[in-house]
C-alpha cells in the first residue's frame, strides 16, 4: 500500500476506535439504566458486545501497529 493512503487509513482506524469508545460508553449507561429499572434484554447487551467487538478489531489494527513499522525498519511512529 502507498505510504500516504497507509497513513489516512491508519488515522481514520484511530478515529473511529475513539468515537466507538463514546458510543460503547453510552452503550454500557443504558444497559446499567435498564437493569435497575428491570428492563434489561438480550438486544440491548448485544448492541453493546456488538460495538465491543468492532472496538477489538480496531484496537488490534491500533495495538499491532507500532510492530508492523518496527518491523519493517523505519521511524514512522511515535
Ligand atoms: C476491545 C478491546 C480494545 C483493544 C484491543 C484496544 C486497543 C487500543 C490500542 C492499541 C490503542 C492505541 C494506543 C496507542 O496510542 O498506542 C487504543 C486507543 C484508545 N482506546 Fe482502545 N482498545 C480496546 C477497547 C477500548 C474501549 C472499551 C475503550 C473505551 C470505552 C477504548 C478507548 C480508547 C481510546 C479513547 C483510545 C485513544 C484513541 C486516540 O488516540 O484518539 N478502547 N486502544
Amino acid at each position: 500500500m502507498n505510504e500516504e493512503v497507509e497513513m489516512k487509513w491508519n488515522r481514520w482506524i484511530r478515529q473511529t476506535h475513539r468515537w466507538l469508545s463514546v458510543a460503547f460508553t453510552v452503550a454500557l449507561i443504558v444497559n446499567f439504566v435498564a437493569i435497575v429499572r428491570s428492563g434489561y434484554s438480550r438486544a440491548l447487551g448485544l448492541s453493546a458486545v456488538a460495538v465491543l467487538a468492532l472496538m477489538f478489531l480496531t484496537g488490534a489494527y491500533l495495538f499491532v501497529l507500532p510492530y508492523v513499522a518496527k518491523s519493517r525498519g523505519g521511524q514512522r511512529t511515535v
